[in-house]
């Protein structure tokens, strides 16, 4: 089975999802860069090893991630999976896990990368709006994408009502494209995800 290390800062509901999810891979270890994220429970309760780096003791961004790699290291990691983890990675970091780091992001990507997804979807007046999980790459929010699915904005939708909508569609595609991965059935060529799987439809629309 494959190793998963999953890195966080908060509240780790994706987190939970892929513990739910059954999947064909051992979790290493939970590791936040927050000594109160929330999340960091899920892992205890399951006896997986529940890491924190206080990225607050460091004093630069490059000592916290050489560390956060080292750790991983240690741990031993076949995937690295960015699970709310809200902190700039630098490129150095993201290099040495290419094509074994993966991320979800609150938007249909490439629309809305950065913060306050939601609420700009809203701003813009967009109909669709939705969830992506990709390979991470150097540049912020960006990277081969896997799995995406889309949700309706409605006319009275806040950005809280439309996280929900959006966070339900997380919790079911995350856990897929990490099982894609166990299995071997993501392949990248030329930046672009080629997944081996006949019913990857299935998953877009909710
Ligand atoms: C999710 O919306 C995720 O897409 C974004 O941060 C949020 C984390 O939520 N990257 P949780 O900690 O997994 O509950």
């Amino acid at each position: 089975m494959i190793r998963v290390v999953v890195l966080l800062s908060g509240r780790g509901s994706n987190f939970k999802s892929l513990l739910d999810a059954n999947l064909p891979v051992e979790f290493a270890a939970a590791i936040s860069n927050r000594p109160d994220a929330a999340g960091l429970e899920y892992a205890r309760e399951r006896g997986i090893p529940a890491l924190t780096l206080d990225h607050k003791a460091y004093p630069t961004r490059e000592a916290f991630d050489e560390d956060l790699a080292k750790t991983i290291e240690s741990v031993g990691a076949d995937l690295v999976v960015l699970a709310g983890y809200m902190r700039i990675l630098t490129k150095e970091f993201v290099l040495r896990h290419e094509g074994r780091l993966m991320n979800i992001h609150p938007s249909l990507l490439p629309m809305f990368p950065g913060l306050d997804t939601h609420a700009r979807a809203i701003a813009e007046g967009v109909k669709i709006h939705g969830c992506t999980v990709h390979f991470v790459t150097p540049t912020l929010d960006h990277g081969p994408i896997i799995i995406q699915a889309a949700v309706p904005v409605k006319s009275d939708d806040t950005p809280d009502t439309l996280a929900a909508r959006v966070l339900e569609q997380e919790h079911r595609i995350y856990p897929q494209a990490v099982r894609w991965f166990a299995e071997g059935k993501l392949v990248i060529s030329d930046g672009l995800v080629n997944v081996r799987d006949d019913n990857v439809s299935q998953w877009l629309l909710a």
